[in-house]
């Protein structure tokens, strides 16, 4: 079959973790559909790429919508984060428990020990994220005949020299989208140019606004390329007169402002950061807790749903005494929940400023008991093996690749009464769960998704292993 023949008619039977849709040709192979397919739905399908064994194909256009979609109300945008707005949330939660079943089927009758719990629901569907990143840029396109050099929003998908505006992150509260408003308008009044990837001219490139759920303290970081030849501190005075004359007396909330001096060309938020306005954290609550979030510390970005998290691994977690390890621990947020439930903690991260502020905020929570160490989890299992340090139980919580290679083998050495794993990507964890369960000292007990991410392919997953005995 030849790339870009047109596919009729076709019927999205589910959708497999990524967020492809997956629909069968009449010749029996598989089609992978990009380009926010919904289960239910039939299409025309354009054929990007024709295996021996399967098809990739993008949706043309819809011919018949799918049982599961919702009407969305007018003021209601699907930008790249939330393409799943259209399915109702009761089947995205459906779709999320099955992929998680789908992915562990790899691991066989090892799967027959466990306990597979219901999906755990996000406590709200929309205005949950308390971190939203906006980002600045243009629109050129000869072909659609676009030529916009001020956008303010979100990437097109797949796309990273282009903007699409946004009007309303339905992901965001109102507030979050009444500031992205006011800066929209100030940052379009003030004459800068936006960033452009491709040529690393321009000034404004990205605008984070983070607020805690629980107290509403906002911080705003404003990335810019301040390198750019005519930027001078004038616009910096001018930015920070914008802050303190209308932005903080309108919106009181916000008590912390920085910018962050972004000159690399990579499109990410980094920078020095300098203050501009207010105090250097704000503060969010946790289950009791108290964390400080920096510009550019890792945080949960759904703090409701990051209590439901927790909270499985609080009432998962049987062991007590002894030693924790909280490897891939960012701020520490798992090992200091869980440090009144332990003699020691070991919180193993990656980032220095993340262990860090893990260290001040277990201080902050009068938790003396959590030792923090920056450096990789493979190296610091075999350092602390060679120490002969012992582990009653651990918590895993990798980034979206799983392990390395080396740390499951490393981590059944400590013969822990118990393992348990939280995971954003349920393919690594099938593959890091394969390697640590084929030795038969440990069997797979519970299985606890959790919904962190609604409108969105996003799944975070709990597993529980305990040792067998010997
Ligand atoms: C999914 S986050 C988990 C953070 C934390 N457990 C929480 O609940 O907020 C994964 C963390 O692993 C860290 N990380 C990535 N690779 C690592 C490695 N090889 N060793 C240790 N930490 C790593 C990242 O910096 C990140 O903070």
């Amino acid at each position: 079959m030849k790339k870009d023949t047109v596919l009729q008619n076709v019927r999205i039977d589910k959708l497999v973790f990524g967020g492809k849709g997956l629909a069968e040709h009449e010749d029996g192979r598989k089609i992978m559909v990009s380009g926010g397919a919904i289960p239910g739905q039939t299409v025309n399908l354009r054929v990007l790429k024709s295996k021996k064994n399967y098809l990739e194909a993008q949706i043309l256009n819809v011919v018949s919508k799918s049982p599961f979609e919702e009407e969305l109300p007018p003021h209601f945008q699907v930008y790249g984060g939330c393409k799943w707005l259209p399915i109702a949330y009761e089947k995205q939660l459906e779709i999320k428990e099955d992929q998680v079943k789908d992915a562990l089927r790899v691991l066989r009758d090892r799967t027959a020990s466990a306990t597979f719990h219901p999906i755990v629901a996000s406590p709200e569907t929309l205005g949950y994220r308390n971190k939203v990143e906006f980002s600045w840029g243009k629109y050129i396109s000869a072909k659609e005949g676009v030529h916009d050099e001020f956008r303010f929003g979100f990437h097109k998908q797949g796309e990273f020299d282009r903007i699409v505006d946004c009007d309303y992150c339905v992901l965001a509260d109102e507030r979050i989208n009444a500031i992205f408003r006011a800066v929209r308008d100030y940052s379009k009044d003030s004459g800068l140019p936006t960033y452009d990837p491709k040529t690393q001219e321009g000034f404004w490139r990205h605008f984070v606004v983070r607020k805690s759920k629980k107290t509403g303290a906002t911080m705003l970081v404003f990335s810019a390329n301040t390198d750019f030849p005519a930027y001078s501190r004038k616009e910096e005075g001018e930015l920070l007169v914008f802050v303190r004359q209308f932005l903080v007396p309108e919106f009181p909330e916000i008590e912390s402002v920085y910018l962050l001096q972004n000159v690399g060309k990579a499109d990410i938020v980094t920078g020095q950061a300098v203050k501009l306005h207010g105090s250097d954290t704000i503060v969010e609550t946790l289950l009791g807790f108290e964390f400080e979030i920096h510009p550019k510390s890792f945080f949960q970005t759904n703090s409701l749903g990051a209590e439901k998290l927790y909270e499985t691994v609080l009432s998962l977690m049987r062991s007590k005494g002894g030693t924790l390890l909280d490897l891939y621990a960012g701020t520490g947020t798992i090992g200091i929940l869980l440090s009144g439930r332990f003699d020691s903690v070991h919180s193993v991260e990656l980032v220095p400023e993340a262990s860090a502020d893990g260290a001040r905020n277990a201080a902050r929570n009068g938790v003396t008991n959590v030792e923090f160490f920056s450096g990789k989890t493979e190296e610091f299992v075999t350092r602390f093996l060679n120490e002969k340090k012992r582990a009653n139980a651990i918590v895993i919580d990798p980034p979206r690749d799983g392990m390395h290679p080396s740390a499951p083998k490393a981590i059944l050495e400590f013969k822990a009464d118990e393992i348990l794993y939280v995971s954003c990507n349920p393919a690594t964890l099938a593959r890091d769960l394969q390697t640590m369960l084929e030795t038969g000292e440990y069997r797979l007990a519970d299985v606890v998704p959790v919904d962190m991410f609604p409108h969105t392919h996003h799944i975070e997953t709990v597993v529980r292993l305990e040792r067998v005995s010997e």
